[in-house]
Parts: structure tokens; C-alpha cells; sequence
């Protein structure tokens, strides 16, 4: 495991870990940031987590928010909330109809989306967690993975030329902010040997607990964001995917509060969880105050920490290419095919942005993995740092000399004078992904 985490995936992953957290670690109002002049979208806002997302993205000076809603009049309920004591002109927030049940409603909102001068921030929060199983009417796919996933994957990929094309007006790239869980380790994944992966999950007749599926829909949502984020480089936008911990007072439980179980279980998270308003900090910390250190990465209570543990193994792999192959295909409809051959183009040379043909091979790595490239291509040896192939007995016991796997890299790193050996891991991360020199001092963005 590299060293930009404190914590292995495994131990990230326990499920009393996470409990400790949310007990004792209170997640700070995110201030010194303005968002003056800048434009954000948030879906799934007019609840929960996402109405308290716009609320603290509007603290920070935001001045146009579009609320992303499934429902006109829950949406215009949002606003006037939001505005309230508030100097806001009429167009300062807007509501959009956006239904992530159905993806020509998903195409539609993308389309529109293309009209707005700029899109500084994006935030997908959308997310359900239903007691009962429940089919989409239109697909046939599991409303969980339809709604969760599949939805939020096509939205995501959507908007990745849209925020390419407004980097110009806004000096920089657009932060999307997929809204995650810890819980995306806590899945057994049965399903994870199923071939298709995807159509396994909407047997209908599958003995499924709701809950687990409701962990698999976020899990994959990992699986994607850290495929994504291997081939697009964060140059063009920086993505990544934080959790709000456990929220008692959103609707996201509102099946199961029916249940005398879930009942129960509202009285206990009461005392254990926090409010959205609490929770959402940990939402607009992730979009706003974190620059390109958290491409692809999952921030939990305000930290960078490890997705869930498959996802760094030799398994994890071969699932994240098989799904990825499958979501390609799910959503081959949307041309995709076009939007990802040429999401890099004009950018900066990128070992991260891969063409199509050399996708898939390991982000972090695993031992022996072929190379095909020769270190010169991508970069430079640096005072203290070196970049070499990652094959061979080398990585055999994980990262010998502090040595720091990226891509198919091992960035072996020596301590160089006056520098510390996390801020030479953050700037090899940074060099690496931004297809730098790694001997040149990268100038790591550290907000908006
Ligand atoms: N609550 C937690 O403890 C917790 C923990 C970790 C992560 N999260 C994540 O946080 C996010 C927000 O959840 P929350 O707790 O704030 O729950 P919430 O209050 O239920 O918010 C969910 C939002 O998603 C919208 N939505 C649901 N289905 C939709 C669809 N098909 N199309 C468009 N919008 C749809 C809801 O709109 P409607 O009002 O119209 O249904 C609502 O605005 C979710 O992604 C969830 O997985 C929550």
C-alpha cells in the first residue's frame, strides 16, 4: 500500500473503524473558500445530504446553483429554503428536472447542462436505498443499480466533455463529486463471479437482501470512479467520491422506516449519526478544498483514504474491467465510444489517460504486469526519485524503499534535502498524472 493513506483498505474497511469515526470525529464547516462567480450543480438536492451540500456551497458565495430534482414542486420547495436571508436574484438558483430512473431523462439534463457558460462543481448525490427489491420499468435492471450506479456512471460520463469545454472561461478544470459510502466495503459482492456481472444483479428470483444490494450499487460506483479516473486525466477534471458518513435525518432510509426494524434502528442512529447538515460538510470539503490528490480517490471524514479493498487486488481488477466493459456497453447508446476516445485529447501527455487499447491495465498496479512503455516516454528521473517499470520481483513485497506504485509505475523515492518524503509522494502523484517531469516542482492545486 502506498503511503498517501494512513490506513490499509482492510482496516479502512472495518465496520467498527467506521463506527469510531463517526462517533468521535466531527467533520469541520469547510470556510476560506470562496465560490464567487462560480457555478455548481448539485442532483439529489432538494433532500438530505444534497440540500445541505447547496446550502454550504451558497454559504461559500456561490452564485448560480442548479438544484438537480426529480420533482418540480420538491425542487421549488428546495429553492425557497435555500434562498431564505439570502440576497439572491431569481436566477441565482435554478431547478432542473433530472429523473435517474430514466436515462433519456439523464441525456436530456446533460444536454441541457451544455447551455451554462461555465460548471465549476458538480456534485452527484442522487441515491436510493429501497427495503424491497424493485425492477426499473424501463430496463428491467435493479432500480438500486439503475438509480445508484448505471445512472449516475452515465451522468458522470456525459458531463465529461461538457466540463472539458468550460475549462477555458474557468482557468481550470471542474471538480465532479460523486457522493459514495464506506459501506462499499462492507459487501460480501456474491455476485462478483457472475458473468455478466451486471445482468446477475437483476435476477429476479435471486434471494437478495436490499441492504447488500443497496452496497453493491455503491461498490461498483468505486469500481467505475477508479477506472474513470485512469483514463481521464484530472487536467480535464478532477473527480472523486466522498461519503457523508451515517446522516439520521435525510429520507434516504424512508422504506425502511416503515419496517419495525428500521424503526428501531432510526431510534439508535439518532444518537450514533449525524445531521445531513453534518454529514454534507464532509460532501462540499471533497468538492471544494481538495485539488488533483484525490483524482480517483475516496475521502471519509475529510481524509483521503483506500475504496474498498478488491479494488487494489488482482480479483478487483478483472471485476473493474469486466464492469467497466459491461457499463461501455449498458450505456453504448449515449456514444460514448466517441466521448472517451477523444476526452483526452489537447491534454498534456498523461500515463493516466490511456488510449482506449492499453486501458485497463492495473492504476495501482500488481506485481509482473507487462510494460510497454519505457520510462522516458512518461516522464524524468527527478533529484531522489526515480520512475521504472513495475514488473518483476521488485513489487514482490509491496513497495520496497518507499518506493510508490502509480499506473504501471513504481515511483521509487528517495528522501531528498528540505523535502519531506509525503510531500515527495504528492508531488511524484501529482507529476505522474499530469505527465510532468517529476524533477520539476508541480504546482499541486489545493482548492478552487
Ligand atoms: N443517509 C446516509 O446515512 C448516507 C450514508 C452514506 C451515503 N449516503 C448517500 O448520500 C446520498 C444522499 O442521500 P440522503 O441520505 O441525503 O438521502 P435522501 O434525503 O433520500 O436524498 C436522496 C435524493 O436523491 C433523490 N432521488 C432518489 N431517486 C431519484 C431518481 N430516480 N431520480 C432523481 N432523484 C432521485 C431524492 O429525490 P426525491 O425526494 O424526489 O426522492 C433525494 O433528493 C445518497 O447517494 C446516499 O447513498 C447516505
Amino acid at each position: 500500500m502506498g503511503t498517501k493513506f494512513d490506513v490499509t483498505p482492510e482496516k479502512q474497511a472495518s465496520v467498527p473503524r467506521f463506527f469510531y469515526n463517526q462517533l468521535t470525529v466531527k467533520p469541520v464547516t469547510v470556510q476560506g473558500v470562496s465560490l464567487a462567480g462560480k457555478t455548481a450543480l448539485v442532483t439529489g438536492s432538494n433532500s438530505g445530504v444534497g440540500l445541505e451540500t447547496s446550502r454550504q456551497l451558497l454559504d461559500l458565495g456561490l452564485s448560480k446553483l442548479i438544484l438537480a430534482v426529480r420533482s418540480e414542486e420538491r425542487g421549488q420547495t428546495a429553492k425557497k429554503k435555500l434562498s431564505a436571508g439570502r440576497n439572491l436574484s431569481d436566477d441565482s438558483i435554478e431547478v432542473w428536472n433530472l429523473d435517474q430512473s430514466d436515462y433519456g431523462s439523464v441525456v436530456a439534463f446533460a444536454e441541457r447542462a451544455k447551455s451554462l457558460p461555465r460548471l465549476d462543481i458538480v456534485v452527484l448525490n442522487i441515491g436510493i436505498g429501497n427495503a424491497t427489491r424493485v425492477f426499473n420499468p424501463k430496463t428491467g435492471h435493479d432500480e438500486m443499480i439503475q438509480v445508484n450506479y448505471l445512472s449516475t456512471a452515465l451522468l458522470t460520463l456525459l458531463l465529461l466533455p461538457i466540463v472539458k469545454e468550460k475549462r477555458a472561461v474557468q482557468g481550470g478544470p471542474s471538480r465532479i463529486t460523486v457522493v459514495s459510502s464506506e459501506v462499499s466495503a462492507w459487501t460480501a459482492f456474491k455476485e462478483k463471479e457472475s458473468f455478466p456481472l451486471l445482468a446477475s444483479l437483476d435476477q429476479k428470483n435471486a434471494k437478495v437482501d436490499p441492504l447488500d444490494r443497496m452496497m453493491v450499487s455503491k461498490l461498483l460506483g468505486q469500481f467505475f470512479l477508479s477506472y474513470l479516473a485512469s483514463i481521464v486525466p484530472p487536467s480535464v477534471v478532477i473527480i472523486n467520491a466522498a461519503s457523508p458518513g451515517s446522516v439520521h435525518d435525510s429520507e434516504f432510509n424512508r422504506e425502511h422506516d416503515q419496517t419495525f426494524s428500521g424503526a428501531i434502528a432510526k431510534i439508535v442512529m439518532r444518537r450514533l449519526a449525524n445531521t445531513a447538515a453534518v454529514g454534507a460538510r464532509m460532501i462540499t470539503d471533497a468538492a471544494v478544498n481538495h485539488g488533483q490528490e484525490t483524482h480517483g480517490e475516496f475521502l471519509s471524514f475529510q481524509k483521503i483514504v483506500p475504496l474498498a479493498p478488491i479494488i487494489y487486488t488482482a480479483e478487483g481488477k478483472k471485476i473493474s474491467e469486466r464492469l467497466w466493459k459491461e457499463t461501455e456497453e449498458e450505456l453504448a447508446f449515449a456514444n460514448l465510444e466517441e466521448i472517451l476516445r477523444t476526452i483526452s485529447e489537447g491534454t498534456a501527455a498523461d500515463p493516466q489517460a490511456r488510449p482506449a487499447a492499453q486501458r485497463g491495465r492495473p492504476r495501482y498496479g500488481t506485481p509482473g504486469c507487462s510494460q510497454t512503455e519505457s520510462a522516458e516516454s512518461i516522464g524524468d528521473h527527478g533529484p531522489g526519485g526515480v520512475l521504472q517499470p513495475a514488473n518483476g520481483p521488485i513489487l514482490q513485497n509491496g513497495h520496497p524503499d518507499g518506493g510508490y506504485l502509480y499506473s504501471d509505475w513504481l515511483v521509487t523515492i528517495s528522501a531528498t534535502e528540505g523535502v519531506s518524503r509525503r510531500r515527495w509522494h504528492q508531488q511524484a502523484h501529482l507529476a505522474m498524472v499530469a505527465g510532468a517531469r517529476i524533477n520539476q516542482p508541480h504546482a499541486a492545486s489545493t482548492g478552487l
